[in-house]
């Protein structure tokens, strides 16, 4: 068997079974059966993401760059001390690693073209390219594109200038919706009921600069109403398979009060996205998107979320993200029976259409637990306590934790997911709550209600 010394920066470093650095070790290339796999990202998603690729007898090994303590925990996963801006450090690790498949979790390095580096060193990664990731990355571009492809979505202008953007209140009804052009961690977006708020919401993107450079421009657009739903699908050029249909709740309150968050939980599959409006989905949104892609030049690989607004049976576009959502992995996953890896492969080698998507036929739910103050300023560093849990139907994915002195502890807003399957909705909802109860930290908040549109 061949053995390979790890070289350049890494030369020192090798992994042990609980992910951390250690010096000076010779580690054993994959033999051809084996892969090992790369995820970016340190979210939910990412724990989601490589938890299911661990599960693939053929994977030898999943290394999360940079992970959080759940990913450092799981079975036959790695966190590695990477900096995933580093690009050029990425791609010697995936060298010295023999990585089969980069799986980028977050639109950052999406954004800044991390699969296009990749590529071009002849790695696989699984993501869009810098250009269509442009359809998260400025939502004037998303919405010019929805114009152009006839791709139904709310009425909007896009301002550069705080004046003009101004002025243009005078001539909008109410409420309205105020967005940072940018990308802003799900938060540059304010709903206005009167002129004065969204004089405010304008202020703070053009003038405080809330959002930093993502607030260079913004978009004013007509509020809409209805039912929202997360619409994912593998997407590679003119194929696609849709994931299992789910809704996310943005809201940080119970009953959708409050500000809006990245997302406080999720569940699958979702009543609202009947056959029809599946169906509506596809032929008026998801094609027409694939096709204007390509038009472009620009043809996508990669998860493809569509945010929607469903109301009467028509829908609306509200947003696209070119990743998969969070939490809206961790539940999708938990029902996902067949391989990951050979979906991303597939998606890859432009053979979707050879791939045979499995589920199981449960309901799942994902209720996010966060630390106060979330989704605005929040105390980090405080020790995680989970009792004992074994149910085989559960799974606790963390989000921001790290792991540190053999503890648990909290590094980010949104912190755990506790995510479950139920024979139905209001079963999974059940398993998830008590799940939820085996974890304690100071500060520590979730909705009551997730599922609740699912189960009224
Ligand atoms: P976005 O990042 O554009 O998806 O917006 C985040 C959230 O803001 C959405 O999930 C909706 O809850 C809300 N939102 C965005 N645009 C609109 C709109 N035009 N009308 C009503 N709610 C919206
Ligand atoms: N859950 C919403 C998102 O991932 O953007």
């Amino acid at each position: 068997m061949k053995i390979t010394i790890l070289k350049g920066d890494l030369k020192k470093k090798a992994y042990n079974k609980k992910g951390l650095f250690i010096s000076g070790q010779r580690i054993k290339k994959p033999t051809e059966k084996s892969k090992n796999i790369l995820v970016i990202g340190s979210g939910g998603r990412e724990h989601a993401l490589a938890w299911k690729c661990a599960q693939d007898n053929f994977v030898k090994h999943v290394f999360v760059c940079p992970g959080n303590a759940g990913t450092h925990l799981e079975d036959k996963v790695s966190n590695i001390e990477i900096d995933s801006n580093d690009f050029d450090a990425i791609e010697s690790f995936c060298i010295e690693e023999n990585i089969e498949l980069v799986i980028i979790g977050p639109e950052q390095p999406l954004v800044m073209g991390l699969t296009d580096f990749l590529q071009s060193k002849g790695i696989n990664a699984f993501g869009p390219s810098k250009n269509a990731a442009q359809l998260e990355g400025s939502k004037t571009f998303s919405k010019d594109f929805f114009v152009k492809y006839n791709i139904p979505t709310a009425g909007y202008k896009s301002f550069e200038d705080f004046d003009q953007a101004v002025s243009h209140l005078e001539k909008i009804n109410y409420p309205t919706v105020v967005k940072a052009d940018g990308l802003a961690a799900g938060k540059g977006v304010i709903i206005c009921s009167n002129k004065d708020e969204a004089i405010n919401a304008l202020n703070s993107i053009f003038k405080d600069k809330a959002f930093g450079s993502a607030g260079n421009r913004a978009i004013i657009e007509d509020f809409l109403e209805g039912e929202e739903a997360s619409f994912i699908a593998v997407v590679s050029k003119n194929k696609i398979i849709p994931l299992a249909t789910s809704q996310d709740h943005k809201a940080v309150g119970d009953g959708d009060v409050g500000l809006n968050t990245g997302g406080m939980g999720a569940y699958s599959p979702a009543p609202i996205v009947t056959e029809n409006i599946n169906q509506k989905i596809l032929d008026e949104v998801m094609y027409p998107t694939m096709q204007g892609l390509i038009k472009e030049g620009s043809p996508y690989l990669g998860f493809l979320y569509a945010g929607l607004m469903i109301k009467d049976g028509e829908i609306k576009v509200l947003e696209f993200n070119c990743r998969f959502g969070d939490p809206e992995t961790q539940p999708i996953l938990l029902r996902l029976n067949s391989s990951l890896v050979d979906l991303c492969m597939a998606a890859i080698n432009d053979t979707l259409d050879s791939y045979s998507i499995e589920w199981t036929q449960k309901h799942s739910c994902g209720v996010v637990i966060a630390s106060e103050g979330y989704p605005e300023s929040y105390e980090s560093n405080k020790e995680v306590n989970i009792s004992e849990h074994n149910n085989s139907d559960t799974k606790l994915f963390h989000a921001g934790t790290k792991y540190e002195d053999e503890k648990i502890i909290t590094n980010g807003g949104r912190v755990f997911c506790a995510t479950a399957l139920g024979d139905n909705l209001k079963e999974a909802q059940e398993n998830a709550y008590n799940l939820v109860q085996k974890i304690e930290f100071d500060g520590a908040f979730h909705r009551k209600d997730i599922g609740f549109k699912g189960i009224k």
